[in-house]
């Protein structure tokens, strides 16, 4: 990433940017589309890379109980792969779980390997009951879910 490159928190604005980011992957079946509503009810999970303030990629983590989280949504735009920019954004995801006191961290991805080199582990989708029964059933695909599950397991850290 340039100096003049960062990760943020997002905000409102953001939010029209993050659903272009995402549909132009999901256009090309590569991930889930995100309906604008939902964008805006949790835009405080999203993480985004602005570069000289055009939005470059974004992920977000999302709580799902008090020892799970998940992390979705992570795109980066074409012209800015293979650059550290995704690595960085799931690491940033995985620092927040940490310093929240979560657990195990999954994502449903079409990009296993990418989240491996991070450390995730590929995992039986039916291992994330509260992800298939709360969400999954609902997706038109269901339950011929063609995204492999990836779990990383955090330490806990030490209460105060
Ligand atoms: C998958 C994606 C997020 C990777 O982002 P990126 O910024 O290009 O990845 P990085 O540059 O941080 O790559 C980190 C490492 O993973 C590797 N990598 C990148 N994309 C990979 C992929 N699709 N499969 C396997 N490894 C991959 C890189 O070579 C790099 O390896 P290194 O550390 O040995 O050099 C990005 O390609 C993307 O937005 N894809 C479309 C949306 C998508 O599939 N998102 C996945 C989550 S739902």
């Amino acid at each position: 990433m340039s100096e003049q490159s960062r990760i943020e928190k997002a905000t409102m604005a953001d939010a029209p940017l993050i659903q272009d980011l995402v549909s132009s992957f999901a256009s090309l079946g590569e991930m889930l589309p995100r309906p604008l509503a939902e964008i805006y009810e949790q835009l405080r999970d999203f993480l985004v890379v602005r570069d000289k303030g055009r939005l470059v990629a974004c992920a977000a983590l999302h709580i799902m109980w008090e020892d799970l989280a998940e992390i979705r949504s992570l795109a980066v735009l074409d012209e800015w792969r293979d650059k550290g920019v995704g690595a960085l954004l799931a690491e940033a995801c995985l620092d927040e779980a940490r310093a929240l006191g979560i657990v195990t961290v999954f994502a449903l991805t079409r990009q296993p390997s990418f989240f491996e080199r991070l450390g995730f582990h590929q995992a039986d989708m039916m291992a994330l009951p509260r992800k298939v029964w709360g969400e999954c059933f609902r997706c038109p695909k269901f339950p011929n879910c063609d995204e492999t599950a990836v779990i990383i397991e955090l330490k806990a850290r030490p209460r105060a």
